[in-house]
């Protein structure tokens, strides 16, 4: 089969054009039982392929023809040996592949700044987590990759890790030296699990950092969904296989996945693929400079910043994906937060995310010159009005602490435990996740001890307006912590 084919789309839509009489789910029936407006609004065609795994479409669970034919071509295009398909995003791919080489008891090696997903799959699995310190760049108030040095130091101390997880491209689109990290890790036979969810473009422009796949990763979990083209909440797995097994990943992320996969999402990656593999690198190659124009204009924006390569040659900032296009606005004296509010008010512009000191604005194949023009004028507006509160801010930002963990995190997610208020919390050992989403890296785990670093931290957060998630109380009064038992007298 050529890359040109869609095996999937295409076998959906010749199945749509038979008109069959359907007696099975979903009980819409093309369309015919669901609300009008939205039957109206949506279109006939969608509504013709939401189907589901019916003898002739295959079954993700158990692929073994069209849904067989087009993960084989995503492995062929992603130079993976296995590809599989997920409609439970990359949170899904990443659990699958954590879920994969670790049971209860078993240590994961892992940055301490990672997404959620990850930390939900710890604590399903059981396994304990090894935190390296991710590199923090204090001028920006972001954090980047892991660095070499650090994973040499991590793997020395636990040889018998089952797994090293590594995220590349950060959100902010800075990479480590993915391939070194790979070579060190496979020196004692662990395996890399790259969580990609904001790199699946990279694998197709040689001007991009290397795709996990390249690295010679044995699993990436990929987010097509978020930068290729695919649609929301479709992502997918690769696999090379050696020190993991195929089979495995497959039972695995069956036992993580609806039996009512959605047709939909898994057409939209057959299409994304055949784009990627077959215009990838012309379409990638225009967002590049778009996005390249956008950080050139930025930084002749007086007060605002738009970082790139000028912050490569750490260990942890080996290569740079410019698509990314991260403003730091702290010059400015107000938040991200607020500036995204203003683009919104204003411009009505929409950011990827803000927080404390930056907004990041992503850039795809999606945006043109007309779309770049207006963030530049409406920067450039930004700059003029808030002039007046401007003044370099020299002192460091601020990042949160990583506290001790006392607790396993399943240990602690599964305890004996009580509520305390926040002002009481200090030193207890919290029971929930706490984080700001959107990006979503926890401030807080189950199992860590409270600081009082991060509670000012998460107070910040808050009073800036921005969206901290994660305990029961979502006005974070109260936490939930280990129950102490004292003595009885
Ligand atoms: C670094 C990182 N990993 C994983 C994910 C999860 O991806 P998804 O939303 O497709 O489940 C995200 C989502 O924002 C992310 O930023």
């Amino acid at each position: 089969m050529s890359q040109n084919e869609t095996p999937l789309f295409t076998s959906l839509l010749k199945h749509a054009e038979k008109n069959p009489i359907q007696f099975h789910i979903p009980g819409h029936k093309k369309g015919s039982g669901i609300d009008p407006e939205f039957r109206e609004f949506i279109g006939d065609n969608a509504l013709s392929i939401d189907l589901i795994n019916i003898g002739p479409l295959d079954d993700l669970h158990s692929p073994k023809g069209i849904i067989k034919q087009a993960q084989e071509l995503a492995a062929e295009a992603f130079g993976a040996d296995h590809t599989f398909f997920s409609v439970q995003g990359t949170s899904g791919a990443i659990m699958t592949m954590i879920m994969t080489v670790c049971g209860p008891g078993d240590k994961i090696i892992v940055p301490r700044n990672v997404h959620k997903s990850i930390m939900s799959a710890i604590v399903f699995s059981g396994a304990i987590p090894i935190f390296i310190h991710p590199e923090i760049d204090k001028k920006l108030g972001i954090s980047h990759g892991i660095s070499t040095d650090s994973v040499e130091k991590a793997l020395e101390q636990h040889p018998d890790a089952k797994g090293l997880l590594v995220i590349n491209p950060t959100y902010f689109g800075f990479a480590a030296d993915l391939k070194k990290i790979v070579e060190i890790a496979h020196s004692y036979d662990v395996p890399v699990l790259v969580d990609e969810a904001h790199g699946v473009h990279i694998h197709f422009h040689e001007d991009l950092p290397l795709s996990a796949m390249q690295a010679g990763a044995d699993m990436a979990a990929t987010s097509v969904h978020k930068l290729g083209g695919s649609m929301t909440q479709s992502s997918i797995l690769n696999v090379k296989e050696g020190l993991v097994s195929a089979k495995r990943v497959q039972s695995i992320i069956s036992m993580l996945t609806t039996t009512s996969t959605s047709y939909l999402l898994l057409a939209s990656l057959d299409t994304a693929r055949r784009r990627l593999a077959i215009e990838g690198r012309e379409i990638i190659g225009r967002t590049i400079k778009l996005a390249q124009w956008i950080r050139g204009q930025v930084n002749e924006i007086e007060h605002l910043y738009c970082p790139g390569e000028d912050l490569l040659g750490t260990n942890a900032t080996f290569d740079f994906d410019p698509t990314k296009v991260l403003i730091s606005i702290k010059d400015l004296n107000i938040t991200g937060y607020e500036v995204e509010n203003w683009l919104r008010e204003k411009y009505n512009i929409e950011v990827e995310l803000s927080d404390l000191y930056n907004i990041l604005c992503i850039i795809t194949p999606g945006d043109t010159q007309k779309e770049a023009e207006i963030l530049v004028q409406a920067l450039r507006e930004l700059s003029k009005e808030f002039h007046h509160l401007a003044e370099k801010v020299h002192a460091e930002v601020m990042l949160p602490d990583i506290p001790l963990l006392a607790l396993t995190p399943r240990d602690a997610f599964y305890a004996d435990t009580e509520v305390v208020p926040v002002e009481e919390s200090e030193g207890r050992i919290i029971a929930e996740f706490v984080m700001v989403y959107p990006p979503g890296i926890p401030i807080f785990i189950p199992g860590e001890i409270i600081t009082k670093e991060n509670l000012v931290y998460i107070k910040t957060n808050m009073e800036a307006g921005l969206p901290v998630q994660g305990p029961e109380d979502d006005e974070l009064k109260s936490f939930r912590v280990i129950k102490e038992h004292k003595a009885i007298r």
